[in-house]
C-alpha cells in the first residue's frame, strides 16, 4: 500500500524495537488452545457483501466500472454476483461452524439490504438476521455483529458517502434500529471495520469506492468513520439492554483495526522514521482517537483535523484487531509518503504476495494492551489455493495469541478469516481465505474441508469446546 501523504503526526516505532522471534519446533509441539482463558471465544470471521450474494450496494456499481484507464475495478473481472450463496445457505454454514466447534461467529449486516432506501426498512431481511442470531445463540455459539464493513445503500453513498457528515445521523439511526431488533440475541458489537484500509484504499489510493485520490477526503471520511464508531456506540448501549447470555453485559461494543507491522528495512534513520511515519499513521490515529476522544490527523499544507468528539473517549468495550501480515519499509523521496513498502524476495508470502510474520500478532497483542480494555482478534487468515499452508498459518498465529496471554494481555477471542472463500473485493474470486473451500460453480455453491478445519478443530477440543460429528 502506498500512502501518498506524509502524516504529521508523533514519530513512534513500537513496532521496531525487542522483536521476538518464534520457534517452529515450539509451535509444532505446543498443545495449542490450553494456553487460553475460559470463555475464550474461538470462531471465524465474514462479512456479508463478500459472501450473501444478491447484495446491491456501492460496491455492486464499482464492479461493474472501470477506471478512469480501462481498467477493471476488480482485478481477475468478477462481480460479487452472487458470491457464496450465503443468504440462502446460513443454516448450511451454521453446521459448518459446528462441526469446527467454533463458540463465536463474526458477521456483518448488509444495511443496504436491510434499509433498501431512506426511511424504508426491510421486515424481512431484518427477521432472517434475528433468525441468524438466534440460532447461533441456540448452537451455543457467541453473535459477534458488525453493522458496517466496507458497503453503503447506494443512497447513502450517493449522498456523499463517508465525506457527508448527515450520513452519521443515517448511521445512528440505523445503528437505533438494529439495537432494538437484534438485542435480543446479541451482546457483542463491532460498528465499523477497518476504517483505516477504507479511508485509504477509497480515498487515498482510489481502488475501492468511492475511487477518489484526495487527501482531504480522506481525512474527511476517516474522521467520520470514527465518530460513526462513537454514535452507534451510544445507541447500542442504550437501546440494546438485553443481556442475551447472562454474563452480566448486555453490550459490548468495539471496532475492528486493521493492523500491519512497518519494519523499516534497514536500520538507517531515514528507514526508521519512515516507518515510524507509516506506523503512526496507519496503526495508531484510529487507538489514539479511542484513547483520547480526540480526532487528530494532519496532512502539511493540506489537513488539520482536532477535534473533540462527544462520546469517543469511552466508547469501547474492546479493541478488535484484523492482522495478517507485515510490510518493509524504506525512505523514498519520489513517493509522496517519503517511503515506500515492500516484502523481500525470499520471505514466506501468501497468495497476495502478504509476508507471513506470526510474531507481528504477538506484537500488537502487546503494544494494544495500554488501552486498558480487552483485545479481540477479529480477523487473521491467509490466501492460499492449495489449502496446505494455511494449517501452519493458523497454528503459528493462535500460538502468537498464547505468546500474548501468557504476557498478561487479556485477550478473549480470535476470529479466522474466513470460514468460507468469498469475494475478497478489488482482487475478486480469486484469493482463497476459507476455512472452507467454495466451489462456486457448482448450483450449491459446496462447501468443502480444507486441511485448516482440523488444525481449527485440535485447538477447540483444547479449549474445552466439541466440534460437531
Ligand atoms: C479487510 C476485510 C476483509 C478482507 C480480509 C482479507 O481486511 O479488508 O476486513 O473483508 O477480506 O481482510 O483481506
Amino acid at each position: 500500500m502506498s500512502l501518498r501523504a506524509l502524516f504529521a503526526l508523533p514519530l513512534l516505532c513500537a513496532a521496531c524495537s525487542d522483536r521476538p522471534s518464534f520457534d517452529e519446533d515450539d509451535i509444532r509441539r505446543a498443545t495449542l488452545g490450553t494456553g487460553l482463558p475460559p470463555g475464550f471465544l474461538l470462531g471465524t470471521a465474514t462479512a456479508s457483501h463478500q459472501i450473501e450474494g444478491g447484495t446491491s450496494n456501492d460496491w455492486s456499481a464499482w464492479e461493474q466500472g472501470s477506471f478512469p484507464d480501462g481498467q477493471p475495478h476488480i482485478r481477475d473481472g468478477s462481480v460479487s454476483g452472487d458470491a457464496a450463496g450465503a443468504w440462502e445457505r446460513f443454516e448450511v454454514d451454521l453446521g459448518l461452524m459446528r462441526a469446527l466447534g467454533a463458540s463465536a461467529y463474526r458477521f456483518s449486516l448488509e444495511w443496504s439490504r436491510l434499509q433498501p432506501a431512506r426511511g424504508q426498512w426491510d421486515e424481512d431481511a431484518l427477521a432472517r438476521y434475528r433468525e441468524q442470531a438466534r440460532q447461533l445463540r441456540e448452537a451455543g455459539i457467541t453473535p459477534l455483529v458488525t453493522l458496517y464493513h466496507f458497503t453503503l445503500p447506494a443512497w447513502v453513498a450517493d449522498a456523499g458517502g463517508w465525506e457527508n457528515p448527515a450520513t452519521l445521523d443515517d448511521f445512528e439511526a440505523y445503528a437505533a434500529r438494529i439495537a432494538r431488533e437484534l438485542g435480543g440475541d446479541v451482546d457483542w458489537w463491532c460498528t465499523v471495520n477497518e476504517p483505516n484500509v477504507l479511508a485509504v484504499f477509497g480515498y487515498l489510493d482510489g481502488v475501492w469506492p468511492p475511487g477518489k485520490k484526495d487527501t482531504k477526503a480522506m481525512a474527511t471520511a476517516l474522521s467520520h468513520l470514527i465518530e460513526a464508531h462513537a454514535r452507534a456506540a451510544r445507541q447500542l448501549r442504550a437501546l440494546d439492554t438485553a443481556d442475551a447470555d447472562g454474563d452480566g453485559h448486555a453490550t459490548r461494543v468495539g471496532l475492528a483495526h486493521h493492523v500491519r507491522i512497518f519494519q523499516p528495512a534497514t536500520g538507517s534513520t531515514a528507514d526508521v522514521t519512515a516507518a515510524g511515519l507509516t506506523d503512526a499513521f496507519f496503526n495508531e490515529s484510529v487507538p489514539q482517537a479511542l484513547r483520547t476522544g480526540r480526532i487528530r490527523l494532519s496532512v502539511p499544507a493540506q489537513v488539520s483535523i482536532d477535534r473533540e468528539v462527544d462520546g469517543l473517549e469511552g466508547s469501547s468495550d474492546y479493541l478488535g484487531i484484523n492482522y495478517y501480515s507485515r510490510d518493509f519499509v524504506r525512505q523514498d523521496f519520489g513517493e509522496a509518503s517519503l517511503s515506500n513498502q515492500y516484502v523481500p524476495d525470499g520471505r514466506p508470502v501468501n497468495d497476495l504476495g502478504w509476508d507471513i510474520y506470526p510474531e507481528g500478532l504477538f506484537l500488537f497483542l502487546r503494544r494494544f494492551r495500554d488501552m486498558g480494555i480487552p483485545l479481540l482478534v477479529t480477523e487473521n487468515g491467509m490466501a492460499d489455493a492449495s489449502g496446505t499452508r494455511r494449517p501452519d498459518y493458523l497454528r503459528a498465529h493462535v500460538y502468537a495469541v498464547e505468546q500474548a496471554v501468557k504476557e498478561g494481555v487479556d485477550v478473549r477471542g480470535y476470529f479466522h478469516w474466513s470460514l468460507m472463500d468469498n469475494f475478497e473485493w478489488a482482487e475478486g474470486f480469486t484469493p482463497r481465505f476459507g476455512l472452507f473451500r467454495v466451489d462456486f460453480a457448482s448450483p450449491d455453491k459446496a462447501r468443502v474441508p480444507t486441511p485448516a478445519v482440523e488444525t481449527f478443530q485440535d485447538v477447540a477440543r483444547n479449549l474445552g469446546l466439541t466440534p460437531a460429528p
